[in-house]
């Protein structure tokens, strides 16, 4: 995600800012950029790659200013580019904007501009639609503040932005709208950020801002304004954390905070891309109906967790759209001739977009006609530029190994690509397509409840984190997701463990089970749950330990099972993006109770770009 810093006040304001940028690296970032305002002049430097390249531009150049702004891009609006990278300009370059979060009407916005101002735009970013906008307001207002009040009304979204202006170069005016802001309060300097850490090393004393508020910073006073423009007055926060609890916005791991992330991911990567109507809007994608229909199979390829999602993706798009789909792990796609053609869809799931095997793998397809989908969290990677078309997650960054909420946007995608597809090909009615949408749109207040429970499931891992070994198992879509609830356990905790459809532990694998044996059980389809109570019969009747994970109401499952972990109630289909979750707090919590370094798992990388 893009990290902001801002700073007016007695030091060098390009050392205060280059210093908080580094603060916010651990975010992920893929371009840096600063602006300052010098003898009256204001200045940009920006630069595409890691804050080093920007440093390198910027060279022995103090850049002597005491009012600046500067800027960490995730891209999500234009690829990763000097020209796209923050911070942006109006037309004359007198206003300097640095921007998180999405401007929704930017398109709306920078025709207007176009049409009636005659405004050139130089990227391909909503950002600048802000800072073209404040800057033609600010011809006629003359004054920063009430230019960016006039622009807060025209925009749509969700964003936290942050203005300097050449002419005002003694204030500072940021905004908030559902996007990380605070301000740091220093003595005869003050600082505006998008995380705390960029400012530990210089303040403990921070306002913490609301929505729809609207500072004023100087180097002396911080004013806030509420949404209706009158000055309100703010509570002083202490912070109490050191620079590394702080990155970790107080949980002890990566991986624990992107774990409870995933409500807000799912939320955005599904209500970013329905329009007002309830349809899904595909911007970006450019499949029409007439190759939906023409589609005769689709492969889902990927590796890890990714691969996992396609399981998912498979039951869920021939169920919607009634074309066959094969998933592949990438290292076996391309080495087995798939049978692939112009009538192939042919879909990437990767998180980081440079796993190399789903690359290759992509290329393979294409290669031979395939028209290319891929599912992908970091924009312009090199699976999303070798794509026809990107469905991107919107997980935001996600640094622990062990991916998590990568995994249920990748879900969500799947779900949405089905629905979308299902609708275009007609097999699918509408009235399915609202309710599936609907419930969609309850998961994350549900799995914001389920998380609740994270203490109980860390009771269980407390009393079970000393197994050798461990069984996932589960059938339909619960098999799905007991693959990635056992390849989390043993990642991160250096668990054996292993997961199988169910019913098919009767062909072998059942031998295995022993008085003791931990079996975690996944019962969350309630068409089949009768067949499951049955499978963990059997595994009782052997003395397996059972762990047993269902939806709430469902509790004739009790009887058979040592533990239960309930999820909130929802539609079948969609279960795994909650069923999961439990799986994934068991794996944490083991590999903590067993002293592993889990967001840097042993022989394991975050992105796998060797064969
Ligand atoms: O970046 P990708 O999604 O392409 O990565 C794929 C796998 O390497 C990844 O999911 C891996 O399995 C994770 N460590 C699982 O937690």
């Amino acid at each position: 995600m893009c990290g902001i810093v801002g700073y007016i006040g007695k030091d060098n304001a390009k050392d205060v800012i280059i210093d908080g940028l580094k603060k916010l690296e651990y975010r992920g970032y893929d371009s840096a950029g600063i602006a300052v305002v010098r003898n009256g002049k204001l200045e940009i430097k920006k630069h595409v790659g890691g804050i080093a390249n920007l440093e390198n531009l910027i060279g022995d150049d103090p850049m002597t200013s005491h009012i600046g702004i500067g800027h960490t891009r995730w891209a999500t609006h234009g690829a990763p580019s000097d020209l796209n990278a923050h911070p942006h300009s109006n037309e004359d370059e007198t206003i300097a904007i640095i921007h998180n979060g999405i401007i929704e009407n930017y398109q709306e916005l920078k025709q207007e501009l176009i049409e009636k101002h005659n405004i050139k735009f130089k990227s391909e970013t909503d950002t600048e639609v802000i800072a073209q906008l404040i800057g033609v307001i600010y011809k006629e207002k003359k004054d920063l503040l009430e230019s960016v009040f006039a622009a807060e009304e025209k925009m749509r979204g969700a964003y936290a932005i942050v203005a300097v202006a050449q002419d005002e170069p003694d204030k500072i005016v940021a905004v908030r709208k559902d996007a990380p802001l605070i301000v740091g309060l220093g003595k005869g300097s003050n600082f505006i950020a998008s995380d705390i850490p960029a400012l530990l090393k210089y303040v403990k004393e921070i306002y913490l801002i609301e929505n729809n508020e609207t500072v004023l910073a100087t180097a002396d006073e911080v004013k806030i304004f509420d949404e209706n423009r009158n000055e309100i007055k703010r509570e002083v926060f202490h912070v109490t954390w050191d620079a590394d609890s702080a990155e970790k916005e107080g949980f002890e791991h990566f991986m624990l905070k992107e774990i409870y992330e995933q409500p807000k991911g799912l939320s955005e990567t599904l209500n970013r891309r329905l329009d007002e109507t309830g349809k899904i809007n595909l911007e970006g994608i450019t499949l029409t109906k007439e190759q939906i229909e023409n589609f005769s199979k689709i492969y889902i390829v990927a590796c890890g967790t990714a691969y996992h999602a396609g399981l998912v993706g498979k039951y869920i798009i021939e169920q919607l759209v009634k074309i066959p789909v094969e998933v592949d792990v990438a290292s076996e796609f391309r080495y087995r001739n798939p049978l692939v053609d112009e009538n192939t869809l042919f879909i990437a799931i990767s998180q980081s977009g440079e796993t190399l095997d789903t690359l290759a793998a992509l290329r393979e397809a294409k290669s031979k006609g395939a028209r290319v989908l891929s599912v992908v969290n970091v924009v312009g990677s090199s699976v999303a530029r070798e794509s026809d078309d990107v469905f991107y997650t919107w997980a935001g960054p996600e640094i622990a190994v062990a991916s998590t909420k990568a995994y249920t946007t990748q879900l969500m995608c799947m779900y949405m690509l089905a629905l979308y597809m299902g609708l275009e090909k007609g097999t699918i009615t509408r009235e399915f397509y609202d309710r599936f949408i609907k419930d969609l749109q309850g998961i994350p207040a549900k799995l914001e409840t389920f998380l609740k429970k994270a203490p109980e499931i860390e009771e269980e891992a407390k009393q079970l984190y000393n197994r050798e070994q461990v069984f996932f198992i589960g059938r339909g879509l619960d098999s799905a997701v007991s693959y990635e609830g056992s390849l989390k356990l043993k990642e991160i905790s250096y668990i054996n463990s292993f997961a199988i459809a169910a019913g098919e532990l009767k062909h072998g694998t059942i031998a295995l089970m022993e008085p003791g044996t931990l079996v975690i059980a996944l019962a969350c389809q309630d068409f089949l749950y009768e067949k499951m109570v049955s499978n963990i019969q059997e595994i009782k009747a052997r003395g397996a330990y059972v762990m047993a994970v269902a939806k709430e109401g469902n509790v004739s499952i009790e009887a058979q099972s040592d533990r239960m972990i309930y999820i909130p109630e929802c539609r079948d289909e969609i279960a795994p993006l909650i069923s999961v979750v439990p799986l994934q707090l068991f794996a944490y919590y083991v590999a903590k109770e067993r002293g592993c370094n889990i967001d840097k798992p042993k022989n394991l990388a975050k992105s796998v770009t060797v064969e």
